[in-house]
């Protein structure tokens, strides 16, 4: 089977990735794509691209409907960045495609012009063919003429194929926030997930904190459903947010905020386990099992070790009657992240600006209101803890 394989940050994916996958497949040239989201970048700062799994799942959502076209996570697996010729290599070594399947490599023309310059090119090619794509618009001649170059040098083929769409920059995109050029899904999933604002807060924890919390991420990956790890990173991001504006510590908001809900999808028996280690004589229910077992979890299994961020995650479903503001950070984080759409937040996302507490008691008033309605109460624990924060506001 003949097999483009189209890699990139698609940071975000836009309307002329589409029309590379689109074109390709319209040319007869191959007969499937495999796109792949780059984890960690090569040749910039991390912090420079937006977390791997956002990158990933956007893809995934772009090109859900689209044929003859998958998504690979192989790059979600390294913990490191991973050159081109290295992607290539580990498709064949894990199986992804199968030795007789024959590889190209899809780029831009303007790739034709620095792939010399490139990792290992000559053995870039003993993998792959380059299959360049032509938009309307740019020197054809030119590009046929790098293209005989590196035939010769390198003794390979370079074949062509046209594509209809224009030039679009993501660097644009991301920095106009101008969203013409991406599709109704990337749109949606932007919003979600609240990437590209101005005030990016993962920009105010330290190196070494960004640097933990993109290798929980490659982690967590392989451990969590992609829904649940979008709405941990969701938290993550709304906690520096909050930790920013509450002077709390960013890197400790993060933190809990990525690992909160790290138990939550480990087999049940294995969760009690985890939460018998610190809770003695009773079990708690379902809900909130994952809480006190993440607690242990994030310790034993991501080396967490800071006490204030294992009692955020401990605490985070039904808070305990004095909350540390890392406790608060993250149960309000966990509630009301971007991609929660319940018609009841909109006043707990506004006191949320400037009032933690104040967004934190209207929090605990609507769950204690839909709990009523199904005629349950809400936990002795969030009881005290809404007793509390009340009675604080009233001295
Ligand atoms: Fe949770
Ligand atoms: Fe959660």
């Amino acid at each position: 089977m003949k097999i483009g394989i189209y890699g990139g940050a698609f940071d975000p994916f836009h309307n002329g990735h589409l029309s590379m996958i689109r074109g390709v497949i319209a040319s007869k040239k191959v007969d499937r794509v495999i796109v792949i989201p780059t984890g960690m970048p090569c040749f910039k700062p991390a912090r420079k691209v937006t977390l791997s799994p956002y990158r990933f799942y956007m893809v995934k959502a772009a090109l859900k409907d689209e044929p003859k076209c998958e998504v690979c996570d192989i790059e979600q697996v390294f913990g490191k960045p991973s050159y081109t010729v290295e992607t290539l290599k580990n498709l064949r070594k894990q199986k992804v495609v199968s030795d007789k399947d024959e590889l190209f490599l899809m780029c831009g023309s303007d790739i034709l012009f620095e792939f010399e310059s490139w990792y290992q090119p000559e053995e870039i090619l003993k993998q792959a063919s380059l299959l360049c794509a032509l938009r309307p618009g740019i020197d054809e001649g030119q590009a046929r003429n790098e293209a005989s170059h590196l035939e010769e040098k390198f003794g390979t083929k370079i074949r062509f194929f046209k594509i209809d769409g224009v030039e679009v920059a993501s660097s644009k995109i991301r920095r106009e926030n101008d969203f013409d050029d991406v599709s109704d899904v990337v749109k949606t999933f932007i919003k979600d997930h609240d990437l590209y604002s101005e005030d990016s807060p993962l920009m105010n924890v330290s190196d070494e904190m960004y640097k933990t919390l993109m290798q929980h991420c490659f982690t967590l990956f392989h451990e969590m459903s992609g829904k649940r790890l979008l709405h941990s990173m969701n938290v993550c991001v709304t906690a520096t947010r909050f930790a920013i504006r509450f002077g709390a510590d960013p890197d400790k908001c993060a933190l809990a905020g990525l690992l909160h809900d790290c138990a939550k999808e480990l087999p049940e028996k294995e969760q009690i386990d985890l939460a018998a280690k610190i809770i003695h004589g009773y079990i708690p229910g379902k809900q909130i099992l994952h809480s006190p077992a993440g607690a242990v979890y994030a310790r034993e299994h991501y080396g967490v070790e800071d006490q204030e961020v294992l009692d955020a995650i401990q605490y985070h479903t039904i808070g305990r009657e004095v909350m540390t503001i890392t406790d608060k950070i993250v149960y309000l984080a966990d509630k009301i992240e971007p991609a929660r759409h319940f018609d009841d937040l909109s006043e707990i996302r506004r006191l949320a600006e400037d009032d933690l507490d104040g967004a934190l008691i209207e929090c605990y008033c609507a769950i204690r209101e839909s709990f009523a309605e199904k005629g349950q109460e809400i936990h002795e624990d969030t009881k005290k803890s809404l007793a509390y924060l009340l009675a604080q506001r009233e001295k």
